[in-house]
C-alpha cells in the first residue's frame, strides 16, 4: 500500500474535534487489519518508550539532541546549522490538484515531525535508523507551482528565477528551480540519509526528484558551539550575518523590516545558489592575494584592517601609498550593504563530489576537470529576494575579486512559509480561503 493510499481524504472534519493526524489514522487502519502487530510497532515508538531506553543506558549525545518541530517557523533557518545539509528539490506530476497537494504535504509534515524527534514514522521499515535524532531539522519551501495549485493569489511577486547574471552564470538545470524544496540537516549522516528515504517515498506518487545537493560543514564536536565554519578555500565564511541575540534575524529573514515585510507571518524565503569554487587556479595564488581578494584573514577571519574576527572592517582605511587596505575588488566591500535592507541570512554548506572525469587540473571558468569538484551550496534567507539579495548578487557579478575562482552552476528560489502546530501542516494558510 503507498502511503498516498494510506492517508485519508478526509482530512478536514475538524470542526468538532482536533483533526486525527497521519500517525493516529494510520495506526487505526492497521489496528484494524493486523492489530497485534499494529499495537507492538506502535509501543515500541512511542516517545515514553524511548525515554525509559535512554535512562537505562548511557546515551551518546546526538541521541538525545533534538529541535522542536512544531512551532510558528519552521526550524532549520535561524536554528545553528548541523553538520550535514541536503537539499532537495521535487517536481510535482502536471495533473497535481489541490487536494492531492495539500495531502502530500500533512505526509511529509507528519513523518518530519516524527524523524525530528527521533521516533519512526508509521510506515517506516527501518525504524532502528530514525532513533538519533541528532538536532535534525527539515524545512519545506514552495516554488511557483505550489501556489499555482493551491492559492496563485498567494503567490510572493518575488518568487520567480532570479534574473540572469550574465557576467558570471553558468547555470544548469540539473541544479536549478523546481516545485517543492525540503531541506533536511542533522549532525549525523545516517539520521539526514534515513530521513531524506523516509521523505522521498512520500513524495514517490506526487512528483520525480529533481535534484538533490548534499552539503557538509565541520563535524560536530570539532570545533567550539558557535565558531564561524570555514569554506573549502580555507576562509572563515559567515561572520557577518544576522543574529537572534539583537533584532537583525527578525528585520532581515521573518520581514519585521520597513521595505521588506513577509509574505505572510512568520513565512521567509531561500535562494540557493550552487556556486563551484576552482581549488586548482585558488592553489596558484598566495595567502596575500587570497586575503586581498576577500578583505579578510585565513588564519582568523579578522578583517585586513583589524586583530579579530568581529572587529569592524574599515572600508576607508588606506596604506602608506594611498591605497585601499580593504581592496576595491575585495569581497567584502562589494558584498557589504549599500542600502539598509540589502542584508542576507548565509547558512550555506560546502560540497566535495567525488571525481569522475579528473584531468590534473581545472583551467580558470572551468567548472569540471581536475581533481576537486568542490563548492558551496550557497543557501540565503531573507523576506524579501529582490530587495535583498539580488542587489548584492548583482554587486558582486560587477566586480568581486572572488569571481577569479568562482561560478555559480546552479540557482532557486522557493518561499518558505509559516511553521504549523501539532495536527496542523506545513502550507496548511494557502488551503484556507482568502481573506477579501
Ligand atoms: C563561493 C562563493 C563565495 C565565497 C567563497 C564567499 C566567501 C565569503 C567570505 C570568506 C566572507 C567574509 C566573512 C563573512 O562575513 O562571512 C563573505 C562575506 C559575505 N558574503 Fe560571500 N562568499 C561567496 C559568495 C557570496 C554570494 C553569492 C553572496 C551574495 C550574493 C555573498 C554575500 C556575502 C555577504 C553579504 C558577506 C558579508 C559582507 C559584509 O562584511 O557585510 N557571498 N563571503
Amino acid at each position: 500500500m503507498s502511503d498516498s493510499e494510506q492517508t485519508p481524504a478526509h482530512i478536514s472534519d475538524k470542526e468538532t474535534r482536533p483533526a486525527p493526524t497521519r500517525r493516529h489514522l494510520v495506526a487505526g487502519a492497521l489496528g484494524a487489519g493486523i492489530g497485534a502487530l499494529a499495537t507492538e510497532t506502535i509501543h515500541r515508538m512511542s516517545p515514553e518508550t524511548h525515554q525509559e531506553t535512554t535512562k537505562e543506558q548511557k546515551v551518546a549525545p546526538l541521541q538525545e539532541s533534538r529541535t522542536s518541530f512544531y512551532g510558528a517557523r519552521q526550524a532549520g533557518i535561524d536554528t545553528p546549522a548541523p553538520a550535514i545539509g541536503h537539499f532537495i528539490a521535487i517536481d510535482l506530476n502536471d495533473d497535481t490538484d489541490a487536494q492531492q497537494l495539500s495531502r502530500l504535504l500533512r505526509i511529509l509534515t507528519d513523518d518530519a515531525a516524527q524523524l525530528t524527534q527521533g521516533h519512526a514514522p508509521i510506515v517506516d521499515q527501518e525504524p532502528e535508523l530514525a532513533e538519533t535524532p541528532a538536532s535534525l531539522t527539515i524545512t519545506f519551501g514552495f516554488g511557483e507551482k505550489i501556489f499555482e495549485i493551491a492559492n496563485p493569489r498567494q503567490k510572493p511577486p518575488w518568487l520567480k528565477p532570479l534574473p540572469p547574471f550574465a557576467q558570471i552564470d553558468q547555470l544548469q538545470e540539473r541544479w536549478s528551480d523546481g516545485d517543492l524544496l525540503i531541506q533536511i540537516c542533522a549532525d549525523d549522516r545516517m539520521t539526514v540519509a534515513h530521513a531524506q528515504r523516509m521523505l522521498l517515498k512520500d513524495t514517490r506518487t506526487f512528483g520525480t526528484i529533481r535534484w538533490v545537493q548534499e552539503g557538509f560543514r565541520h563535524a560536530y564536536g570539532s570545533q567550539k558551539p558557535g565558531q564561524t565554519m570555514r569554506n573549502l578555500f580555507g576562509q572563515v565564511d559567515g561572520t557577518v550575518n544576522p543574529t537572534t541575540s539583537d533584532n537583525s534575524m527578525e528585520q532581515v529573514v521573518w520581514g519585521k523590516h520597513p521595505k521588506t515585510p513577509a509574505w505572510e507571518e512568520n513565512g521567509t524565503s531561500i535562494v540557493i545558489r550552487r556556486i563551484h569554487m576552482n581549488l586548482d587556479t585558488w592553489d596558484e595564488a598566495d595567502r596575500i592575494a587570497r586575503e586581498d581578494a576577500v578583505g579578510r584573514k585565513l588564519s582568523n577571519g579578522a578583517p585586513l584592517t583589524g586583530e579579530k574576527e568581529y572587529d569592524i572592517p574599515d572600508l576607508s582605511a588606506t596604506d602608506h601609498l594611498g591605497f585601499n587596505v580593504i581592496a576595491p575588488y575585495a569581497h567584502i566591500r562589494r558584498a557589504s550593504p549599500q542600502e539598509p535592507q540589502e542584508r542576507i541570512l548565509r547558512r550555506g554548506y560546502n560540497y566535495d563530489l567525488p571525481v569522475t572525469d579528473a584531468s590534473g587540473f581545472s583551467r580558470h571558468g572551468e567548472t569540471t576537470g581536475g581533481i576537486s569538484q568542490s563548492g558551496l551550496i550557497f543557501a540565503s534567507y531573507q523576506s524579501d529576494p529582490t530587495q535583498q539579495f539580488v542587489p548584492i548578487q548583482k554587486r558582486l557579478a560587477q566586480l568581486d575579486m572572488l569571481n577569479t575562482w568562482t561560478v555559480p552552476i546552479g540557482s532557486a528560489v522557493f518561499a518558505i512559509p509559516a511553521g504549523c502546530q501539532e495536527n496542523g501542516f506545513i502550507g496548511e494558510n494557502l488551503f484556507k480561503p482568502s481573506q477579501p
